[in-house]
């Protein structure tokens, strides 16, 4: 069994990744840039890279991702790389995002040239777009117009469920099979949102639309959310990549990694019905 750096821990990726692991009995040691509370817990955080050289003693494996907000997740994660190469740790398992290597110069495309250029032994996974956004960053206007509001036209996205991206995830870390190797990870099928609205609507029995917003007043929304404007920006050109189709390709990555299918927008749909209702 394995002592395993889980970054992220509190989040949608990462709370299942620990508890998957948790349940195939590895020790989870669960990075959090906020004041530990818990045991299992751990204090690292990545901005000012407070706690990093003592969140690694003893670490066999890390999952590492970029918290949202921050353009730049090569200055993020690099030095993580550097640490988990500095501590010997056996593999690293990088979450970036689908369509992160289109430039070789993106910020996320560094990080991931950076642990592939490092020595360790690692894998590379690149979810598209998650389900989970509907019950999260989407739910606002869900909840209170009714909508899914987006700026992505009639375009489909092979959108992913957390759960399974934790999966290929937990698989990852402790197994050598695919080493050195990275993976765009999708659901079953592409979708429009008029699709995962009825989706929506039939599993909680609330009436959810979809309505195609402008980017300009998607932007006013993220900056109303809160979003840091360089990161509302860069949400407006992942947006526009989805628009434009770059979404809807799908890959068999789910299935070859765990021996199970990816689950269906109606599957996650029925799961988190009361998120809706
Ligand atoms: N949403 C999507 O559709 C999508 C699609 C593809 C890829 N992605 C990628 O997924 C990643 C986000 O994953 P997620 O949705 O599972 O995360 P999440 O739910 O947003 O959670 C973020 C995590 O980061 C931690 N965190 C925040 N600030 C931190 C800091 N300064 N230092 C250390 N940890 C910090 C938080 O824990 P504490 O508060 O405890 O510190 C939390 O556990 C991003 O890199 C994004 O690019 C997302």
């Amino acid at each position: 069994m394995s002592t395993i750096l889980v970054i992220g821990a509190s989040g949608t990726v990462g709370s299942e990744l620990s508890s998957l692991l948790t349940q195939a009995g590895h020790t989870v040691r669960k990075a959090t840039s906020r004041t530990p509370t818990a045991p299992d817990q751990v204090h690292l955080n990545l901005l000012t890279g407070e706690g990093r050289d003592a969140a690694f003693a003893g670490v066999d494996q890390a999952f590492f991702l970029a918290p949202p907000g921050h353009t730049r997740q090569d200055l993020l994660l690099n030095p993580l790389v550097d640490a988990a190469r500095a501590e010997g740790v056996q593999k690293v398992v990088l979450m970036s995002a689908m369509g992160a290597n289109a430039d070789e110069a993106a910020p996320l495309r560094l990080a991931e040239r950076h642990l592939e250029a490092s020595g360790l032994a690692f894998n590379v996974i690149r979810p598209n777009w998650f389900m989970q956004n509907f019950n999260t960053f989407w739910l606002h206007g869900i909840l209170n117009q009714g909508q899914i509001l987006l700026p992505t036209g009639e375009a489909k996205g092979s959108f992913i469920d957390a759960r399974d991206i934790a999966a290929v995830a937990a698989e990852l870390l402790v197994s050598d099979r695919f080493n050195g190797q990275d993976f765009d990870l999708t659901g079953p099928e592409a979708l429009d949102h008029h699709q995962v609205a009825a989706l929506l609507t039939q599993a909680s029995g609330k009436r959810i639309g979809y309505t195609d917003i402008s980017p300009e007043a998607m932007r006013e929304g993220l900056l109303g959310a809160g979003l840091p404007a360089d990161y509302a920006d860069f949400m407006l050109v992942i947006l526009g990549y989805f628009k434009a189709g770059y979404s809807e390709r799908t890959t068999d990555a789910v299935h070859t990694i765990t021996g199970h299918a990816p689950r269906s927008v109606a599957q996650y749909a029925r799961d988190y019905k009361t998120a809706w209702a």
